[in-house]
């Protein structure tokens, strides 16, 4: 199915998926998971407060509750199934809260320092989730944004589009997964999000830092409110 918005696709990718996320994730990226979320944590050091949109199971909001274990941590979701995952594999930090909602319509009255989404802007409108990020956003704090691209070059593209080929294939042996692998390498294709991001950032005052990462394969496309 090709959805007309890309927001259509969260419910079909994700309703039935929260059991088996962690470990797809990581094979399915051969590990680069964690090499990615690694570059969100680089840029995080004395934050008191993070808002994750789009937590998920919990993946970077436990990474980031290691890292600066003084922070308060803010994570919201859209699936249930995911934010109970979340809500269990992280009840005994009591630094971190859960609040179920959609990240383009969160009104949580108060701000943060830091706000990272992975795999979330992708399926969301650029002028909705930046107005939403700077009115959940302190001065001088930061809009994380992590989500895959597909890659410039033409050889790599060649490489990236067989990988989904071959994805489809597996996803035979794992039905949950089966219409994620057919219908994810066309989101990302007609995806724009970096550029659409970085744009809106940019009339918004915000001073922008992208990172290309793994032949182009994902990014991180970070926004600083400046004093
Ligand atoms: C691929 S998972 C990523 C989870 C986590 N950020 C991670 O990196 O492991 C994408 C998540 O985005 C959530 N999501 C998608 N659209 C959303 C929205 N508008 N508001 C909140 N969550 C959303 C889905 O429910 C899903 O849990």
């Amino acid at each position: 199915m090709i959805a007309e918005n890309p927001k259509d696709y969260v419910p079909q990718f994700f309703n039935e998926t929260s059991n088996s996320y962690d470990r797809i994730v990581h094979w399915t990226t051969f590990g680069k998971d964690s090499l990615w979320k690694n570059k969100i944590l680089e840029q995080l050091s004395n934050e008191n407060t993070v808002l994750d949109l789009a937590c998920g199971t919990g993946i970077l909001t436990k990474q980031i509750a290691q890292k600066i274990p003084q922070a308060e941590i803010v994570g919201v979701d859209i699936t249930k199934t995911y934010l109970e995952k979340a809500k269990k594999k992280l009840n005994s930090y009591p630094n971190i809260s859960f609040v179920y909602s959609d990240a383009e319509k969160l009104n949580l009255g108060r701000k943060f320092d830091c706000i990272t989404a992975s795999y979330l802007p992708k399926y969301c409108d650029p002028t909705i989730l930046i107005k939403i990020c700077l009115e959940h956003l302190n001065d001088g704090g930061k809009i994380i944004l992590h989500d895959f691209t597909y890659p410039k070059n033409r050889f790599i593209r060649k490489m990236w589009d067989l990988y989904f080929k071959v994805l489809h294939f597996t996803g035979f042996f794992i039905p949950s997964w089966n219409s994620v692998f057919v219908d994810l390498p066309h989101l990302i294709r007609a995806s724009n999000w970096v550029h659409e991001y970085q744009k809106t950032m940019k009339t918004n005052g915000l001073k922008t830092n992208l990172q290309e990462l793994t032949w182009g394969s994902s990014a991180i496309l970070t926004g600083t409110k400046v004093l």
